[in-house]
């Protein structure tokens, strides 16, 4: 037994998140954290909200609400769609936590006594009329470049060159529209990441065999062109206030706070110590050793999940942050990178509103349905397109047709010709042998894949172990048995529902409300829901591990079927679809 500490992106504030951020870092950090948990491990899961940042802002401006108050208002939303999702969190904080903000200003002192931070002046546009300054995607203007008249701050989407906001001919405030702006001075702290290069390639190379190419190539290419410092600090209201190396509000600083990206990883500590905090019995409230190498987190197993445009913040500024502080903090071990969900020829979009959100998913089907899904068509290897006939044919192929009818036909001829009760008796034959070899083989990989973190290998396996249950039974037939020779029915049945019991325990990391109406129907106790199988003998004794005399019953209806009409309805809602 292992612990193991897994963090999932923290989803911004600004709004439910759509499927897509589900997909590439909630969601198969859940599947991953079930998994080990079942496996017997000490797992940690912890999530939050990444509160701050100008979007925070703008999105309570557009709600007409106070930051603060929009910010609790979209925190609740997002645990709510977590909770429906079925996420299983051992603690979903905020970044705007005390913790997150004295660890961020604590970080921020012991990275400038380390002469790693340093003061510099740049030029930002301020809007006199907005009486704030831009940060450089809301600026607009003419493009020095090639004359476009909507050109971005940080970019001309015309002639796609990358641009400096004071660059721009006409500058304008994209809030207002209004060309009473001006370029200031405006002292900021930069993060010298540049001086961290050399450990930070030695440290990604370490991991080349063991984080997927995603990530590790994405890290040596920004490493690759050469690793800037970056301002740590932004002209804003909202956020962790910048403080001097005595922890007093930092001269010159006023209207400052850190940076968003500054401070949102170390969220993922400052969560873990209000989880300690406020589950004093589960935690022991011990925080430490998960992350301070002095206190047994050099033992723990630190597990990130993502998507890949958070890949450089968290293979190269977090860990300028961890290493620069040359305090005993605890660097990830393995990093899950996720490429994209994509929506009909493009992204989804959360500014666009375009795509499903999580609570739009939820109100339209289960989530067992999305989750089975999202994990099956995992975006692991490459992009990965969303539609509504693949949704359809995961629930109605795999989810009714593989697992539903199999439980459903085994469990309801036990109850009708056999009292539901588990029959006893019978010799093991052929079809006997062959799936308990099916098993032997095929549950070891299913348990290697999880532990690879390769869902896509995961989720197939597991089809083809339910599909196996189908095989045994068109092998085994009971039914045409049954009148002729009793014990062979019987002998089938019984294989079939432990066979049920299997494909429960199982399936409970990806759909764990169809996982458990299995288990409570046969009647299966908590503590032999887990994975522990024991060596291979183990795996072949559970064709036949169910006690006799257990009372089955058959679960109400595990999977409806998406009907062509309802693909029709949601695809009037949403977009998309033929
Ligand atoms: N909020 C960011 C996003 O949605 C992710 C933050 S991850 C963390 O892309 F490392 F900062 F926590
Ligand atoms: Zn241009």
């Amino acid at each position: 037994m292992s612990k193991i500490l897994i963090t999932s992106a923290l989803p911004y504030i600004n709004g439910v998140k759509h499927l897509g951020n589900l997909a590439g870092s909630m969601l198969p950090a859940d599947v991953y954290a079930r998994a080990m948990r079942l496996m017997g491990h000490d797992v940690l899961y912890i999530c939050a909200t990444d509160e701050h940042g100008t979007p925070a802002e703008l999105a309570a401006q557009a709600a007409g609400m106070d930051v603060a108050a929009y910010c609790d208002q979209m925190h609740e939303a997002q645990a709510k769609a977590g909770a429906d999702f079925k996420l299983s969190y051992d603690y979903f904080g905020r970044s705007s936590s005390d913790s997150t903000k004295a660890l961020t200003q604590h970080f921020a002192q012991v990275l400038e006594q380390n002469g790693l931070i340093e003061e510099r002046i740049s030029q930002q546009v301020y809007s006199n009329s907005d009486g704030r300054y831009l940060p450089d995607r809301y600026v607009e203007g003419t493009c020095p470049n090639c004359g476009f008249e909507k050109a971005r701050g940080d970019q001309c989407d015309n002639c796609g060159k990358l641009l400096d906001p004071i660059d721009l001919i006409d500058p304008y405030s994209a809030l207002s529209g209004s060309q009473d702006v001006e370029v200031r001075d405006t002292r900021h702290l930069y993060l010298k990441q540049s001086e961290k290069s050399d450990d930070l390639r030695k440290w990604v190379n370490s991991h080349k065999n063991d984080w997927p190419p995603l990530a590790t190539s994405i890290a040596l290419k920004w490493l690759d062109e050469g690793l800037r410092d970056r301002s740590i600090t932004r002209d804003l209201d909202w956020g962790i206030p910048v403080v001097d190396a005595d922890g007093n509000p930092r001269e010159g600083f006023d209207g400052k706070v850190y940076y968003v990206w500054f401070d949102a990883p170390i969220a993922y500590i400052g969560a873990t110590q209000d989880w300690a905090h406020d589950n004093k019995e589960a935690s022991g409230g011990d925080w430490e050793s998960w992350w301070r190498t002095d206190k047994g987190a050099d033992e723990v197993q630190y597990v990130q999940f993502m998507g890949k445009d958070n890949v450089a913040f968290h293979t190269l500024s977090f860990p300028t942050t961890i290493m620069g502080s040359g305090e005993p903090w605890k660097l990830v071990d393995n990093l899950k990178a996720f490429n994209w969900v994509t929506w009909y020829g493009g992204k989804f979009s959360t500014s666009e509103k375009r795509g499903v959100f999580m609570d739009q998913a939820i109100d339209i089907a289960p989530s067992d349905y999305w989750r089975w899904h999202l994990m099956a068509n995992a975006p692991e290897g490459s992009d990965a397109a969303f539609t509504w006939e693949e949704f359809q044919a995961s629930v109605n192929s795999d989810l009714a047709n593989v697992l539903g009818n199999f439980v459903n036909r085994i469990t309801k001829y036990c109850v009708s010709k056999f009292d539901g009760t588990l029959p006893d008796g019978g010799k093991a034959g052929e079809a006997e042998a062959w799936i308990a070899a099916e098993l032997q083989q095929r549950i070891p990989a299913l348990i290697e894949f999880y532990q690879q973190r390769e869902f896509r290998k995961a989720m197939s396996e597991t089809r083809a172990i339910w599909a196996a249950g189908n095989e045994y039974l068109t092998q085994a037939a009971p039914w045409t048995h049954y009148k002729t020779d009793r014990e062979k029915a019987a002998i089938g049945v019984r294989y079939g529902i432990n066979l049920v019991a299997l494909f429960g325990i199982i399936a409970q990391p990806i759909i764990p409300d169809a996982a458990a109406k299995i288990l409570d129907a046969l009647n299966i106790p908590e503590e032999n829901r887990t994975w522990n199988f024991g060596d291979a003998s183990g795996i072949a004794a559970l064709v036949d591990a169910l006690p006799a005399c257990l009372p089955v019953s058959a679960p109400d209806v595990l999977f409806t079927k998406v009907e062509d009409e309802d693909l029709s309805i949601w695809a009037e809602r949403f977009g998309g679809g033929s």
